[in-house]
């Protein structure tokens, strides 16, 4: 169970959930762009550090059964997750490799497309899995990514310094996992060292109100990881107060808004 224990964002219920929501509240953008990029009825598209795969269900719905999803995820958890999504739903155009992007090869496919959401930020070697990236996609096929640009965007009008310490903890102990929040920066220098023409690079930042749907996302992510920051003796219960009181103080200003941390979605096609 190391792989569970090594993703610093934790691979628990909560997470599960949480993930989900941050999936429905980007539905609309992830589904603009994947037709911008072309995702349609028969492509095969690998979901690079799938999680429980609310993407790829999503992606299997769109390609259909002519089609392909091939989801490559480490944890057991979010794997028996997607399992269970797929047979609810009867979606046998799912493969699902349970493997470390860090470890091996990745399995080679003819794909279309491969889309890489959040997991560049949490992978310790970038430009391995860039390198691997490049080693499989065939020639003409396009590679997406939607990943953090720049985190220390993320913060609240009229500012919330509490939020603001959360964020730096956040940020540390990413990096402190080997990850790197600002992953997507390198990401066009590295693609065009593996064989990568970028298409398009396209920022998504958002300013939002409390009674935004996309407000939940940072929200609940400051609630779950406020937890996982406890858990591993990095804040006490009376950090975590200050910033969920600093919070519920920004969601009853009527002039208070919340800039997204950016993300970056890369297009790049394979030479
Ligand atoms: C923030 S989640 C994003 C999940 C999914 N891409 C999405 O957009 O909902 C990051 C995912 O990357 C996976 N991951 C991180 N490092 C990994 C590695 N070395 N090998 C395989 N998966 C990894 C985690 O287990 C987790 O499921």
């Amino acid at each position: 169970m190391a792989a569970e224990r090594d993703y610093v964002l934790g691979t628990h219920e909560e997470e599960l959930a949480r993930l989900g929501l941050q999936h429905r509240v980007w539905r609309p953008v992830v589904l603009d762009c994947w037709q911008r990029a072309g995702i349609t009825v028969g492509k095969r598209v690998l979901d690079v550090g799938a999680g429980p795969g609310y993407a790829s269900i999503d992606l299997a719905e769109i390609v259909g059964p002519t089609g392909e999803v091939v989801a490559l995820e480490r944890s057991q958890n979010f794997i028996r997750a997607l399992e269970t999504i797929c047979r609810a739903r009867s979606l046998a155009n799912v493969k699902i490799h349970e493997l470390d992007l860090m470890k091996g090869d990745l399995p080679k496919g003819d794909y279309d497309f491969a889309w890489c959401r959040w997991v560049i930020s949490f992978v310790n070697d970038q430009s391995l899995l860039i390198e691997k990236l490049g080693a499989i996609m065939p020639k003409g096929s396009v590679a997406i990514f939607h990943e953090y640009g720049h985190y220390e965007t993320w913060r609240f009008l009229p500012r919330l310094p509490m939020q603001e310490r959360f964020r730096e903890h956040v940020i540390a102990t990413w990096r402190e996992s080997g990850g790197e929040p600002d992953g997507a920066i390198q990401l066009p220098g590295l693609l065009g060292e593996n064989g990568f023409v970028i298409r398009s690079i396209r920022p998504h930042i958002f300013c939002l109100r409390p009674s935004d749907y996309m407000w939940q996302w940072p929200a609940t992510f400051i609630e779950t990881y406020l937890e996982r920051l406890i858990e591993t003796g990095r804040i006490d219960h009376k950090f975590a107060e200050q910033v969920r009181t600093a919070l519920a103080s920004a969601e009853k200003n009527p002039n208070a808004r919340m800039l997204t941390p950016l993300v970056l979605e890369i297009i790049a096609e394979k030479l």
